[in-house]
């Protein structure tokens, strides 16, 4: 049943006291995406026109929003946290579809189908008010769904609850379709007469239900519903969405050795065949081809690697095009780069805004910074790129087939032409024309039998040395 004549407010002025961190819990992130943005996304799928109640760091939460949605939300402020009545009641001149969808922020797992579902109990149940409640063995802090002897179904909020803590409850998810006509005759009866002193929305329930509305539930796992008050209930739910992101990639033919030590983001995509080592960190916007191999502790963020890529262990890329049969690591650091076809970046290698063209190898302690790095061109081990002369930074050019030689420190600006060679220890200054050899390091004295007289002139220092040590001894013995 498609939802029609439905807007939804969503909560997200509270304090966020319970997380203890000085700041909104709205924006923490899980699988890389702001708390937040799960409710509103959701609420996008589902084509629902949204208000958000913004209060507590609204400038945070507000500005989260309006880079994912643009001007599409409408915003609501509650200067003062009184309670989630309250921040309803102060919505209503934005009241004008039959139905209110209030959804409280802090709720990231909800999915497309609950919110169909219960859109579709309130239709046929012809509600008043529609819920979605699950069980719990040890409700805490949750609201729990009462239905007393008589019939009449209340949320006692667990401050207000006076029975046994540990029994098994329906808890209220905060989620809840209302008929706007319902909340237009009821929404200023609400009071803040309980143990917090605050407004609560869920007082809605009993109110309906004393005066003879339909009040309908549906049922949801919990882990669909779990609240986020604490920093503990954040890693809960993100551990639910990075399990949930695995699997589902796991069904799509990736392998991963060790899944319980993997972070994963919620945009990130994987090609079947690849495999995923132990505390492989897969961050932000990152695309991993068919057949990749990205092993232990290396970590991904906002890269596109394509088909056959290896990373080998520990290491770290970000903002960057790997292309296909690549390899890098172990221990590498590409960053803001281009890496061309069956190039090598090795062990200790670091590539900074640059190019690396195709079949070139970097394979050893390299820094390749503001470098243009055309096809078949080999580093020494050891090469170093000057990119920064204490102001600025200036671009390093090698072109096709030359030969870098180990140990060399190229100063850029500085262009090494086609099939050019430079000898090994040289700081290269000046460019170096094409199919030359740039030697460019002090010349080698041989002083021969100069090492046999260093010899014997410390063996000499050491027999002085104890022998005063000696005599400093004998001294201290006989005073
Ligand atoms: C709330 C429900 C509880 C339910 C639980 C589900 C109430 C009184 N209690 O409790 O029955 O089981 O959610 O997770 O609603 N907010 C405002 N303005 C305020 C206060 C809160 O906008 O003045 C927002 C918060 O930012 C949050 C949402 O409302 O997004 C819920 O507030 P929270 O303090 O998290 O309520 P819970 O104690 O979790
Ligand atoms: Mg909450």
């Amino acid at each position: 049943m498609p939802i029609s004549n439905t807007q939804a407010i969503i909560l997200a002025a509270g304090r966020s006291s319970r997380f203890n961190k000085g700041q909104t819990k709205l924006i923490e992130t899980i699988c890389g995406q702001q708390m937040v943005l799960y409710i509103t996304k959701l609420l996008d799928q589902c084509n629902i026109p949204i208000t958000v109640v913004t209060g507590y760091q609204k400038e945070l939460v507000e500005t989260c929003i309006i880079t994912e949605h643009g001007s599409s939300v409408a915003f609501v402020l509650q200067e003062q946290q009184l309670g989630t009545g309250h921040a309803l009641a102060i919505t209503q001149p934005q009241w004008h579809q039959d139905f209110i969808l209030v959804l409280n922020a802090d709720t990231p797992l909800v999915n497309k189908n609950l919110i169909e579902r219960l859109y579709e109990e309130h239709i046929q149940t012809d509600a008043c008010i529609s819920i979605i409640t699950t069980c719990l063995s040890e409700p805490h802090a949750y609201g729990r769904v009462i239905t007393t002897p008589d019939g009449i179904v209340q949320i006692i909020e667990a401050k207000d609850f006076t029975g046994d803590s540990q029994e098994r409850y329906s808890i209220n998810a905060g989620i809840y379709l209302f008929n706007r006509t319902f909340l237009e005759k009821f929404i200023d009866t609400l009071s803040n007469a309980n143990k917090a002193g605050e407004v609560y929305l869920t007082d809605l329930i009993g109110i309906a239900s004393k005066n003879g509305y339909t009040v309908s539930t549906i049922k949801a796992p919990f882990d669909q519903i779990r609240g986020v008050n604490t920093l503990q209930e954040l890693w809960a739910a993100e551990q639910i969405k990075r399990a949930e992101l695995i699997r589902h990639w796991m069904d799509q033919g990736v392998r991963f050795f060790a899944p319980h030590t993997v972070h994963i983001d919620l945009e990130v995509n994987i090609g079947s065949g690849s495999s995923i080592g132990f505390g492989v960190h897969l961050l932000g916007n990152t695309q991993i081809g068919k057949n990749c191999t990205v092993e232990p502790f290396s970590i991904i963020k906002n890269s596109n690697l394509h088909d056959n890529v290896t990373i080998y262990n520990s290491s770290v890329i970000s903002n960057s095009i790997i292309k296909s049969q690549v390899q890098v690591g172990p221990f590498a650091h590409v960053k803001w780069a281009v890496v061309e076809h069956e190039a090598i970046i090795g062990n200790f290698v670091e590539i900074t805004r640059s190019h690396i063209g195709q079949y070139t190898k970097a394979k050893h302690h390299t820094y390749l910074g503001d470098a243009q790095v055309e096809d078949h061109v080999n580093i020494g081990a050891g090469t170093i790129t000057c990119n920064h002369d204490g102001t600025s930074k200036h671009q390093t050019i090698i072109k096709r087939n030359a030969y870098i030689g180990s140990n060399n420190s190229l100063v850029a600006p500085i262009t090494i032409e086609e099939g050019a060679f430079t000898a090994a220890g040289s700081t290269i200054t000046n460019d170096v024309p094409a199919n030359a050899l740039a030697i460019a390091r002090s010349h080698q004295i041989n002083k021969h039998g100069y090492a046999t007289k260093l010899r014997e002139k410390k063996q000499k220092n050491n027999l002085s040395s104890s022998a005063k040590k000696h005599i400093n001894q004998h001294n201290s013995s006989t005073l």
